[in-house]
């Protein structure tokens, strides 16, 4: 995460929140609401094959109207946690097999308590069984190496996640490469990479965070084949795998990075942009084509003295902009996070299927 600077973008506009059930499809391939329709005609134009004659009156239209739909994440993640809720329990009923997943932690981060926490809790709720092994900062890598050995051999564990940043002493490849590339929910192992690079080959598990990214775009079914995309950020965990994942959904896909010259004219150009730097309010609307959808992977701190914790959380998008240009935002909070904890359940689901031969 981002050291706490503060940040912020103008802020007159908020976003619609759209209950799915009233959402259609538009010219443009994206799910429109029925009822932004009646209310803001004009900016109906900035969608499907009209607008780039109609160019004057959407500019018109997007400096007075707030149009963006909002994709929620939070909604989605709970809609996906029922689905894989009901796909244990037939699995446990045919097989008498509950998936498990083991979670190994080394040291005390704050943040990183928290998400092994919710990734506990999210295993609960939907039944699968979770296992935690929490080791002392000063272990050695040998000891995470034995943890990660016994969960490779245990047949009740279907995937294994080591949570990242480990403590800088430790070689993070020896770790990753040592978790069974059967196991990897995580998707990181090298080998799962490669495949999810190459064409005409298969990853055994897609990266959880990019993962849900592409299913947030296809739940509210934007169209990803032919459209240009930009990934902004080149990590391992999340921006390099959403490159590879847009581009096998047809997307021709450009990454920005902090060593790319004029970064905005870049993201400009694109349809589709999935953000993961962990900048508060980089992008900015001039970053913006008109009726882009907008990915924000980022949780960003910023100071915020009227918030009783003395901080929010904000994504590298300024959402403000966002919601007068694009066509849909995730919102930060309640979007892409709730998804990443519900793929990493549906990967685990997955990889209990694998090993049991379960359909
Ligand atoms: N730390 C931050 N994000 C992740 C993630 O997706 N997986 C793991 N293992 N560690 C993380």
């Amino acid at each position: 995460m981002a050291s706490m600077i503060f940040s912020d973008c103008s802020s007159s506009t908020t976003a619609h929140l759209l209950p799915l059930d009233r959402m259609r499809t538009s010219v443009f391939g994206f799910r429109q609401s029925v009822s932004l329709h009646s209310r803001v005609k004009k900016f109906s134009l900035s969608f499907g094959t009209q607008r780039k004659h109609l160019s004057s009156t959407v500019t018109v239209a997007m400096a007075t109207v707030t149009n963006a739909n909002v994709i929620d994440g939070k909604s989605i993640a709970k809609q996906v946690r029922d689905e894989i809720t009901s796909e244990i329990s037939r699995m446990k009923s045919a097989i008498n097999v509950v998936p498990g997943l083991a979670v190994i932690l080394v040291g005390d981060r704050k943040d990183s308590s928290t998400y092994v926490r919710n990734k506990k809790k999210a295993c609960e709720a939907v039944g699968i069984n979770s296992y935690e092994v929490h080791l002392p900062e000063d272990s050695t890598e040998s000891e995470v190496l034995k943890s990660i050995l016994n969960f490779n051999d245990d047949p009740s564990v279907h995937g294994i996640l080591v949570q990242l940043p480990l403590p800088s002493h430790m070689n993070e490849e020896n770790v990753l490469n040592a978790v069974s590339i059967e196991k990897d929910v995580d998707g990181f192992h090298p080998l799962n990479i490669g495949r999810l690079a190459m064409r005409g080959r298969e990853p055994l598990f897609v990266p959880c965070t990019p993962k849900g990214c592409i299913e947030l775009l296809h739940r509210y079914g934007v169209e990803i084949k032919g459209k240009r995309a930009v990934v902004i950020g080149r990590s391992n965990i999340v921006g390099m795998p959403a490159a590879l994942l847009l581009q096998r959904e047809d997307a021709t896909v450009s990454i920005v990075h902090s060593r790319t010259k004029n970064p905005d004219e870049i993201t400009r150009q694109a349809d589709i942009i999935i953000s993961a730097v962990g900048q508060p309010n980089m992008v900015r609307g001039s970053w913006i084509k008109p009726g882009a959808v907008i990915i924000d992977v980022g949780i960003n701190p910023v100071e915020d003295t009227k918030n009783p914790r003395g901080y929010r959380l904000v994504g590298d998008v300024c959402y403000e902009d966002a919601c007068k240009i694009a066509a849909a935002v995730t919102p930060v909070p309640g979007g892409v996070g709730p998804m990443t904890i519900a793929m990493l359940l549906s990967n685990t689901l997955i990889s209990a299927k694998r090993a049991h031969n379960f359909k």
